[in-house]
């Protein structure tokens, strides 16, 4: 069993996207591969198949890649694209898929990793195609992307599907915000500083805020969106994951299953919700007329050109995780579409100190731990500090500061090209075992059986904070202040 991603090799790979012509493979997929190309990393034997039922120009199909990558070396671009081929698959069924079978079979040595970049719909037809064409070997890897499925009931259907074609172990199940920077190093200031493991407890935490507010609408996602909402497409995946980075044990080791035991129990104890919590720790909502980016924008319903929609595009909750460390801890979660400004952070609100010696000032003397994840990297401690000069004790709150991009000045990698690597490694520490996904889904149906009769919509204006106030509790507010 592997237990640091460093120390396993990189292995000769074919990558097969399914939906290779679709946005997240030009946008993110092909791009992280070629980044990780470009800084040396793949000097193994490889080949990247796109999967097309259409018929694709070359030229066109890598031009638009091309306008993806950013600023770099052309002859590298050259290079990376000799290794790319595009294969018209108009059909998912083993008639269709002789040209791939013989394409992937000449090299019989590569592993084969299919990226499932296409809706969970089509996972069945792909899977049985794959079985009768003797593809699915045992070195060979899958990598699901999100949403996979819309509650506990079809989330099983769709794993059960896939467990028919490959076993546990060769089972990706991607969450991107697992793969940023600094989310990563949530662990290591958790883990690997002593500092704040020992204040980190129901004892000395009053609070912790976890917010993913984004400036943009529902942009061309319409279809999907409106059948999904915000809190199965954010809160149930990326939220839950950074809880769990944030909430757990420590794990004894670096071993897959050792951290995502952790990050189980984690799920397992949340704290599921009533009908009568849900009528005061949940506020649902959705963006109406406003401006936001400067511009002013459409409402909800002029973006999905519907008269009517109950869809919630922005959510914030309070709940708790029933644990000795967490016990009756709040935990804010928020996120929103069309908000004021597009930032991640975690805010952890340390408990007032127990006992006051500065008489004179009227300052809460506690302090504050900022994770902001984007769109800058940062960690910033809030503490006191005496304002200098004679008069007594005057305190001023003032950040200490660890900014990523000051630190290590090199670009940071995108989340996809440290989640596509640990694929073409083997290493599944930073993925959902299914266990954790069916976690998740049991506390969101505790939300999703009774909330749209119990929480109204609200409506907020977009480039808002939106109404998340409504589930704070007194003497606690979102920390919503970037600069
Ligand atoms: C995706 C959601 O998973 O994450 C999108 O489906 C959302 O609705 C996106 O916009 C946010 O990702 P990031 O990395 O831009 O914060």
């Amino acid at each position: 069993m592997n237990t640091q991603t460093h120390s396993l090799r990189i292995k000769d790979f074919n990558l097969v996207i399914f939906g290779g012509n679709g946005d997240l493979s030009k946008r993110k997929i092909i791009p992280a591969l070629f980044h990780r190309f470009a800084a040396g990393q793949l000097k193994v034997d490889f080949e990247i198949f796109c999967l097309s039922r259409s018929p694709q120009d070359r030229a066109a199909f890598l031009k638009e890649i091309e306008g993806f990558l950013g600023k770099v070396d052309a002859k590298k671009v050259k290079a990376f694209f000799e290794h790319l081929f595009i294969l018209e698959v108009p059909k998912n069924s083993s008639e269709h898929y002789g040209e791939l079978k013989s394409r992937l079979e000449a090299h019989p040595g590569r592993q084969s990793i299919f990226y499932f970049s296409v809706p969970s719909a089509a996972f069945s037809e792909i899977c049985t195609a794959l079985k009768e064409t003797s593809l699915n070997k045992e070195n060979s890897k899958v990598v699901l992307e999100k949403p996979l499925g819309h509650n506990l009931k079809s989330s099983e259907e769709i794993n059960n599907i896939i467990a028919g074609a490959f076993k546990e172990r060769q089972i990706f199940r991607i969450d991107h915000y697992l793969g940023k920077e600094t989310v990563q190093n949530l662990m290591v200031l958790r883990f690997a500083n002593h500092l704040f493991e020992r204040a980190w407890n129901a004892e000395n935490i009053e609070n912790i805020q976890i917010t993913v507010a984004e400036s943009l609408g529902v942009e061309k996602r319409a279809g999907y969106y409106d059948k999904t909402g915000a809190l199965l497409d954010m809160v149930q995946n990326h939220l839950l994951q950074l809880l769990c980075l944030i909430a757990m044990e420590p794990p004894s080791s670096l071993n897959p299953d050792t951290v995502r035991n952790e990050k189980q129990k984690v799920l397992e104890s949340l704290r599921p919700f009533t009908k009568k919590s849900i009528e005061t720790d949940i506020v649902r909502g959705q963006y109406t007329r406003g401006s936001s980016n400067g511009k002013k924008q459409n409402s909800y319903l002029e973006d999905i050109d519907a008269y009517d929609s109950e869809t919630e595009t922005f959510v914030a909750l309070k709940t708790y995780i029933d644990n000795w460390r967490w016990k009756n801890t709040p935990i804010y979660l928020r996120t929103g579409k069309r908000m004021k400004k597009r930032y991640s952070d975690i805010v952890i609100n340390f408990k007032e100190l127990p006992h006051n010696i500065f008489q004179d000032t009227q300052h809460p003397l506690r302090n504050k731990l900022i994770i902001r994840l984007q769109p800058e990297e940062r960690i910033e401690l809030v503490q006191l500090s005496k304002i200098p000069g004679p008069g007594g004790y005057r305190f001023k709150p003032i950040s200490l500061k660890l900014d990523f991009i000051d630190s290590f000045k090199d670009r940071m990698p995108d989340a996809y090209e440290r989640l596509i690597m640990d694929v073409i490694r083997g290493n599944q520490t930073l993925f959902m075992r299914y266990d954790e996904l069916a976690a998740a889904w049991r506390w969101i149906e505790s939300i999703t059986d009774h909330w749209r009769k119990c929480t109204p919509l609200k409506l907020y204006e977009s480039g808002t904070w939106g109404p998340g106030d409504d589930i704070l509790e007194d003497n606690t507010e979102w920390k919503t202040s970037p600069k």
